[in-house]
């Protein structure tokens, strides 16, 4: 049911943990099924130098973040935000139609450290 991309991302995830010097950070859950995913990006000069996560879910999620984290790690923020959830199923082969909703995970929870990044450097130069 799962494609070989997907099986070998859950079994050997990528970037898995926390980042030393994060300055965004991003978490979601999925209403769904419970399932949560945090994020955290370390960017420098609107590159994403670090990447790594944590998600308490399903195969598809966790093959999900691995991937996003291996798509966007190196990449400008611009490039980052044109990421989705159809592009990270695409990057992985697909998913079964009735796991799509997982990849949700994983675009949302990236779109949510960048925008906090986004915040705490609008906090940051209001001080
Ligand atoms: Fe919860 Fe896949 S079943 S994210």
């Amino acid at each position: 049911m799962y494609s070989q991309k997907v099986m070998d991302h859950f079994l050997h995830p990528r970037n898995v943990g926390q980042v030393e010097h994060a300055n965004g950070v991003g978490e979601v859950g999925n209403p769904t099924c419970g399932d949560i995913m945090h994020i955290e990006i370390e960017v420098k000069n609107e590159i994403i130098q670090d990447i790594r996560f944590r998600t308490f879910g399903c195969a598809a999620a966790i093959a999900t973040s691995s991937m996003v984290t291996e798509m966007v790690k190196g990449k400008t923020l611009e490039e980052a935000e044109k990421i989705t959830n159809r592009t990270v199923a695409e990057a992985l082969d697909g998913l079964p139609p009735v796991k799509m909703h997982c990849s949700n995970l994983a675009a949302d929870a990236l779109h949510a450290a960048i925008r906090s990044y986004h915040e705490g450097l609008k906090d940051s130069s209001e001080q």
